[in-house]
C-alpha cells in the first residue's frame, strides 16, 4: 500500500511479542507466548520477578490487581499462592485457566522455537540480591540458552552483573522516556571517547521507548555500532513510522500486525 516506499522493500526487521503476543491474549502467560509463536515472531519479551519464598516468576506489575484475580505485592506471596490465581479472565473470561508462569515453564514451553528477551526491571528489595545471577543459571539450564535467550535492563548494574557472573549472555540496554536523550548521547559518547567500548560491546542494542525516535538518533545509535530495538508502537502507522527511521526490530502488543506488514514488504 502507499505507505509502505520503495525504501522498505525488502528490509529487514526484528518482530518482537511485547509480554508475548499481549494484545491477543493475556499478557505474560503460556498462551500470550504461544500465541507469538503461532504467528511466527522472531522474539517474545517477557518480566520477571521473584515470589516471597525466592522462585523467578514471569509476571509485570509490582501488584497483582491488575492481571490477577488476587491483591496485594507479588512479593508477599509465595509461588503456590500465587499459582492459585486466575491470569486471564481480567482480559477474556476464555483464558480462566491462566496461571503466571514460573520462567522455567515459560522458557521450557518456548524452547528455542523463538528468541527471548528477559527484561528485569529496578528492584529496590534485599531479595532481589544475586537475581541476575540466579537468570543467568535459568538461561545455563535451558538447551543452547545462550543463544536465544538475552536480557535487558534499565539498570546497567544488572548487566553488568550478569556479564561479572557470566560473559557468554547476551544483554541489551533499555531506556525510557525522557531519559532517552541524554542516555543515547551517554552512550554514543562514552563508546567514543571514554574508553568504555569493552562494556558498551556487550550491549549490543539499545532499545528506546518510540515516541523519543527520530530518524537522527537511529542514525547516531547506528553509527556506534548499537542496534535499535524500540517498544512498543501498536498501530500500523506508527509500526510503519519507525521501519522508516531504520530501527532494526520492533516490541508490539500485535505481532500479527507487524507481521502482516512485513510479508507486504
Ligand atoms: O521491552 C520494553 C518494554 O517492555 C518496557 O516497558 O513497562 O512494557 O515492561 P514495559
Ligand atoms: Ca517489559
Amino acid at each position: 500500500s502507499s505507505e509502505i516506499n520503495e525504501r522498505l522493500k525488502g528490509e529487514h526487521f526484528d518482530i518482537i511479542a511485547h509480554k508475548g503476543a499481549s494484545g491477543l491474549a493475556p499478557e505474560n502467560t503460556l498462551a500470550a507466548f504461544e500465541k507469538a509463536i503461532e504467528i511466527g515472531v522472531d522474539m517474545i519479551e517477557l518480566d520477571v520477578r521473584n515470589t516471597g519464598d525466592e522462585e523467578i516468576i514471569v509476571f509485570h506489575d509490582e501488584t497483582l490487581e491488575r492481571t490477577t484475580n488476587g491483591t496485594g505485592l507479588v512479593h508477599d506471596y509465595t509461588l503456590a499462592e500465587l499459582k492459585e490465581l486466575d491470569a486471564g479472565s481480567w482480559f477474556d473470561p476464555k483464558f480462566s485457566d491462566q496461571k503466571i508462569p514460573t520462567i522455567k515453564e515459560a522458557l521450557d514451553l518456548i524452547n528455542g522455537r523463538c528468541k527471548v528477551l528477559i527484561e528485569i526491571k529496578h528492584m529496590d528489595h534485599p531479595h532481589y540480591h544475586d537475581f541476575a545471577e540466579k537468570l543467568v543459571d535459568v538461561i545455563r539450564e535451558e538447551p543452547n540458552g545462550y543463544e536465544w535467550i538475552i536480557l535487558q535492563s534499565y539498570d546497567v548494574e544488572y548487566i553488568e552483573e550478569a556479564h561479572k557472573y557470566d560473559d557468554h549472555v547476551q544483554t541489551k540496554k533499555l531506556m525510557i522516556g525522557e531519559d532517552s536523550a541524554p542516555l543515547i548521547s551517554f552512550y554514543v559518547e562514552t563508546k567514543m571517547h571514554l574508553g568504555r567500548a569493552k562494556e558498551d560491546d556487550r550491549m549490543k542494542a539499545l532499545n528506546p521507548e518510540f515516541h523519543t525516535l527520530s530518524t537522527r538518533r537511529v542514525f547516531r545509535m547506528h553509527a556506534r555500532g548499537f542496534e535499535v530495538y524500540t517498544y512498543a508502537p501498536n498501530t500500523r502507522e506508527d509500526m510503519v513510522k519507525m521501519l522508516h527511521m531504520g530501527v532494526d526490530g520492533i516490541i508490539t502488543d500485535y505481532p500479527n500486525i507487524l507481521m502482516d506488514l512485513r510479508n507486504e514488504i
